[in-house]
């Protein structure tokens, strides 16, 4: 217990340096979404269970270390020595037998209360697909796909809105876990989870996987994004539009479509359909790249276009070996997809 609950001091206190927005901050003890506000009202219950049961082994412990210490003039006589005790030996099965008891059901009632919940019909659904290392985001019903950004509406008691989330992998397990919205649910090859989420408070969420899947596994975080009432739909509307399509571009973009950049990546409305990579079509609505290895801007941008591997050691895009020249246009071409 000491140790967990060590984990989650350090996680109360730690946040995403620089990366946060109004509501951002990765502490489990500041929920805004209703499950993660029953898992907040179950581990506090553990808590003083747990803590309870610390103070009182430790002062018991503490009374007997101070009490019964060797003193000056001790004679080195064996101490009275007693053997069985029927009322101890009862309580101290008793006692623990119960709290293990009480704590499992209780535990039983918050996983079931969470997982039965049933889906209300219009539910907005997404896709989530773990990979090395990002998170492929599809919303099926509004054909949409994005990247390591999640875009909800709020739930407000007025308008529940909850969103009902399939979790798959394309690779190996990853574990999806934003803390102040909702616990960790793994993303495992061959199978899908689900879960759901239903924030209460408009704002930008982190989280980050939290299942180690290889090298950059620190280096896939993902924001979640909750829309105030009315934005939601303004942001699927953009996102459905077909990729710009800027004359003034036509050099980057020949570029691009001239080199491997289109095996895999898709750009809606033009001939790049890449499933490998994530989807390019409004790459500039996003605020970051590399599943937040870095803030999305022109300057990043062509960073991370020149020589991925410098911002993100490991991860499968290569290096492209552009010119310079080569380089400006394409950033050119990239930054007119918004
Ligand atoms: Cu994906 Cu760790």
């Amino acid at each position: 217990m000491p140790l967990a609950a060590v984990s989650w001091l350090a996680l109360a206190s730690g946040s995403a340096a620089g990366l946060g927005g109004p509501t951002g901050g990765t502490s489990v003890f500041a929920p805004l979404s209703t499950h993660a506000e029953e898992i907040h009202r179950y581990s506090l219950f553990v808590l003083g269970i747990t803590g309870a049961i610390f103070l009182v082994v430790f002062t018991l412990l503490a009374v007997a270390v101070v009490r019964f210490r060797r003193r000056p003039g001790d004679d080195d006589a064996e101490p009275p020595q007693i053997y069985g005790s029927l009322q101890v030996e009862v309580a101290w099965t008793v006692i623990p037998v119960l709290i293990v008891i009480v704590l499992g059901l209780t535990t039983a009632r918050t996983i079931f209360q969470i997982q039965n919940r049933p889906k209300p019909p219009g539910a907005l659904e997404v896709t989530v697909i773990g990979r090395q290392w990002w998170w492929e985001l599809r919303y099926p019903s509004l054909g949409i796909v994005t990247a390591n950004e999640l875009h909800l509406p709020v739930s407000d008691s007025a308008h529940p809105a909850p969103t009902f989330l399939t979790l798959l992998s394309a690779d190996v397990a990853h574990s999806f876990w934003v803390p102040r919205l909702a616990g960790k649910t793994d993303l495992i090859p061959n199978r899908d989870n689900q879960m759901w989420i239903a924030p209460v408070t408009p704002g930008i969420y982190l989280g980050n996987c939290a299942e180690y899947c290889g090298t950059q596994h620190a280096r896939m975080l993902i924001r979640v994004i909750v829309h105030p009432p009315g934005e939601f739909e303004k942001w699927v509307a953009s996102q459905q539009s077909n990729a710009a399509n800027e004359g003034q571009v036509k050099a980057g973009r020949d570029i691009f479509f001239s080199t491997s950049c289109v095996n895999c990546h898709t750009i809606t409305g033009t001939e790049a359909n890449g499933k490998f990579g994530p989807d390019l079509t409004h790459l500039m609505s996003r605020e970051t790249l590399g599943s937040g290895a870095a803030l999305n801007n022109p300057e990043k941008l062509r960073a991370w276009v020149r020589n991925p591997q410098n911002l993100k050691q490991g991860c499968y895009m290569p290096d492209m070996q552009l010119t310079e020249e080569q380089m400006d246009e394409l950033v050119r071409y990239l930054l007119t997809l918004n």
